[in-house]
């Protein structure tokens, strides 16, 4: 076919096909002043970070909920301060694992849903400051990444099971302002004293999921409010004036979507919710590297790292990041099989890891193939599952693509037609699981346009 031809058919192609795609789910607003973009441009190219679960309910180990699910009093709850020791606690080994593992960045729970701070809050007693600890863990842990040259980043939950007037806010009310006091001043410790934060991962607060209880009464009783419904209560949390005043103390700081305020970037959570491809609002797929709860509990299963990669990729496909989740032993060492499976990870990132940072996802859509990233003329095909008869067949792209090969490995035989491109797979082994093909364009492709792959 006569190139003018070629292109005439590849550009009503791209009419046709070329979507954009965003996902559908009630949110957060998005933050839309001028700085956002560049704010948020290195997590975008950092694509992998390390979440750390860590607090006393590390020492029961039975995960970071055990003392809602076991409905624990809060005064012998409290009683677990006494016994939390971080002797092993060394943020540097933490930080050289992450950097082995390719992790460019990392989030620290400084206070989970029982109200445990690792920080120093000199009007809380319930802190590593003045328990059995005695030290500001928060504050060696950002000293530790920041050396490390990774980015930092810390996790708060606003609620604080302690506080009744976090489950009852109208009857409450004096507790509910207390507990809404101690996060705009606990917000405001960790966003004055600890330097530059590169990152706060709220879980929960405002109008959301976890705000207020997560409950609601209607004419049967009780209920757990469904997620993404917003509390319809009067309290007002006021997250707006507690947000505004972080972004006023650290401006070029992001955020999550877990608050009323808005976002930097979307959560989505668990291996499940890896959900669609949306190129248009920078998300991050949290999930942990061991089966079970976030917080440490002892013999955990770590997940393969088949999953593990595929969950990476797959969420690099769908231009979003992964935060890789583990739960430190009490005395603050990581658990060796976790940390093994982190330095796996690196390893297959050392090999691979051009087709991830840096990246976005597409052009192609996820499909049974597996998904796709570009950057530049490179574009990087995951084959998570090699088609049967050895040759993959994806729909064109409207521009040439010179050659096929195997990332790191042998050039391919490629073929591209107005309606087809078809590679010749590499052997693929029977436990494979992610073949990496590099693609080399003749322009690189700059649009944020998709190409979707019909489902065979
Ligand atoms: C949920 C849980 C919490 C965990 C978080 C991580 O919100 O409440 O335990 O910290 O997910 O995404």
């Amino acid at each position: 076919m006569p190139l003018a031809r070629c292109r005439a058919v590849l550009s009503l192609l791209l009419a046709l096909s070329l979507l954009s795609v965003s996902a559908v789910a009630q949110w957060a607003p998005m933050v839309t002043d001028h700085d956002a973009a560049e704010r948020i441009a290195w997590w975008r190219e950092a694509r992998f970070g390390m979440f750390l679960h860590w607090g006393v309910y590390s020492i029961p180990g039975r995960g970071e909920w055990v003392q809602w699910s076991e409905q624990i009093p809060t005064d012998e709850y409290a009683r677990l301060a006494d016994q939390f020791h971080p002797d092993h606690f060394d943020p540097d080994a933490w930080a050289a694992t992450a950097k082995a593992g390719g992790m460019k960045y990392m989030v620290l729970t400084a206070r989970h849903h029982d109200g445990f701070a690792l920080f120093d809050d000199p009007e809380s007693s319930f802190t590593a400051m003045k328990s059995a600890a005695h030290r500001d863990l928060v504050a060696e842990y950002v000293a530790a990444v920041r050396k490390a040259g990774l980015r930092v980043g810390l996790y708060y939950s606003p609620l604080d099971w302690r506080f009744p007037g976090f489950f009852f806010p109208g009857i409450y009310q004096p507790s509910a302002r207390d507990l809404r006091a101690q996060y705009d001043r606990q917000i405001t410790e960790l966003a004055t004293h600890y330097g530059k934060l590169d990152l706060l991962w709220f879980d929960g607060g405002g109008d959301d999921w976890l705000g207020f209880g997560g409950v609601e009464f209607t004419g049967s009783g009780w209920q757990s409010r469904a997620k993404n419904k917003r509390y319809a209560g009067t309290f007002d949390w006021q997250d707006d004036k507690t947000v505004s005043h972080l972004r006023q103390l650290q401006p070029s700081i992001i955020l999550n979507d877990r608050t009323d305020a808005p976002a930097d970037f979307r959560s989505r959570e668990g291996d499940r919710a890896l959900g669609d491809f949306d190129n248009q609002h920078p998300w991050e797929l949290c999930t942990t590297i061991t089966e079970g709860a976030w917080g440490y509990q002892p013999n955990a299963r770590v997940k393969p790292l088949a999953t593990l990669i595929q969950l990476l990729a797959g969420a690099a496909g769908r231009d979003g990041n992964l935060l890789l989740n583990l739960g430190p032993r009490p005395d603050g060492s990581l658990d060796p099989a976790q940390a093994a499976r982190v330095r796996e990870i690196g390893q297959w990132l050392q090999q691979y890891g051009e087709s991830i940072y840096g990246t976005r996802g597409g052009p192609w859509l996820p499909g049974a193939y597996g998904v796709s990233t570009h950057k530049g003329t490179a574009v990087y095909l995951h084959v998570l599952h090699p088609p049967a008869g050895g040759v993959l067949a994806l729909p064109t792209l409207p521009v040439r693509i010179l050659h096929a090969s195997q990332l790191g490995g042998p050039e391919l035989a490629l073929k591209q037609s107005p309606q087809e491109v078809t590679v010749q797979m590499p052997p693929v082994a029977a436990d494979a699981f992610d073949t990496v093909l590099k693609l080399e364009l003749a322009e690189p492709w700059t649009t944020s346009a998709v190409v979707p792959v019909p489902n065979k």
